[in-house]
């Protein structure tokens, strides 16, 4: 089968760096179109440039990177240095990037992709905040029917909210984004964190991306050693959750993780709980269902995959 054709749009990030590294070293199962960068995790200028740090880590510098939005659709921007610490990459001293960016705008390189390839071909993976995907589909509304599929990390039902009591940090940062998003009728995948939280990165599992011995095994155990300090603070467990590389994880081998096809809206209105999925998981009401929302992950199966995948590197 040919590889699948996915758009990453990220915002770098450790756990994003390593979704982008499984991605990258996987061509038999993914074909990279192209990166688009949103301000998140942190700004602009910096996730830009972290992507391009981790595409130059991968080897695979012919792929194009496109900076897209500096800002959430509707509200400032609301970043996370307090766990990716002040550039987003901490943790592994990577040499600045020579790989430039690509100069189209990262909505418009959505939006002409999707217009040029043959409709139903192309994945659309975001890993941060939904405002580059959001603006294309507002933008330019005949490329929605177009997307295969949209499988995103974001949102949260049993483990509620990481960013403020009730919301996930990606669909708090846009909530009007990721109502557009969950309201466009592409079929969604979500990875909320309800599976992410499974997804730790145990020193067993780090010593082992260590011991791979090359480049991106090392630099991927240094950045979940950064990464990681935050969440063991504030959940006291054994890891950090690798919250991306799902995304990726699940283009590879989909069977690594269960879920339920139920119907996931976002609140936009409500300061209180602005940014939460509100998942009809028990399917108490009959709106129609809209989204994949996943409940589970083979951890081990998933860590097997990325540092045998890591290896190829
Ligand atoms: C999400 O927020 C970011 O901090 C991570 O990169 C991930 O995409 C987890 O809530
Ligand atoms: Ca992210």
């Amino acid at each position: 089968m040919a590889p699948r054709k996915i758009i990453i749009d990220t915002d770098p990030g450790q756990d994003d760096a390593v979704a982008m590294l499984l991605a990258l070293a996987s061509p038999d199962e993914i074909d990279v179109v192209a990166i688009t960068v949103v301000a998140g995790n942190v700004p602009l200028a910096l996730t830009a440039k972290n992507a391009l740090k981790v595409c130059e880590l991968a080897g695979m510098t012919s792929v194009p990177v496109h900076a897209g939005c500096d800002k959430p659709m509707g509200r400032p921007l609301v970043t996370a240095e307090h766990v990716h610490g002040e550039t987003g990459l901490n943790g592994p001293d990577l040499p600045e990037p020579t790989m430039q960016l690509d100069p189209k705008h990262g909505v418009d390189a959505i939006i002409d992709i999707l217009r040029a390839e043959a409709p139903g071909t192309v994945t659309l993976c975001p890993l941060g905040p939904l405002t580059n995907i959001a603006e294309a589909f507002t933008r330019a509304p005949d490329i929605v029917a177009r997307v295969q599929e949209i499988v995103l990390m974001g949102g949260a039902y049993f483990e509620v909210g990481n960013i403020t009591p009730t919301a996930e940090f990606n669909i708090y940062v846009d909530p009007q984004a990721a109502d557009i998003v969950f309201k466009s009728g592409v079929p969604l995948v979500v990875m909320p964190l309800d599976v992410t939280h499974k997804a730790l990165v145990t020193k067993p599992r780090n010593d082992a991306f260590r011991a791979l011995g090359n480049r991106a095994g090392v630099a991927v155990a240094e950045m979940t050693d950064f990464f990681e300090r935050f969440d063991k603070e504030k959940y006291g467990s054994q890891g950090a959750p690798l919250h991306d590389p799902c995304v990726t994880a699940y283009l590879i081998k989909p069977d690594l993780f269960s879920g339920r096809h139920i119907n996931v809206e976002i609140e936009t209105t409500s300061e209180l709980t602005m940014g939460m999925t509100v998942a009809d998981w028990w399917r108490v009401t009959d709106r129609t269902p809209n989204a994949l929302f996943m409940g589970d992950i083979d951890a081990d199966g998933f860590f097997a995959l990325l540092t045998e995948r890591l290896a190829r590197l």
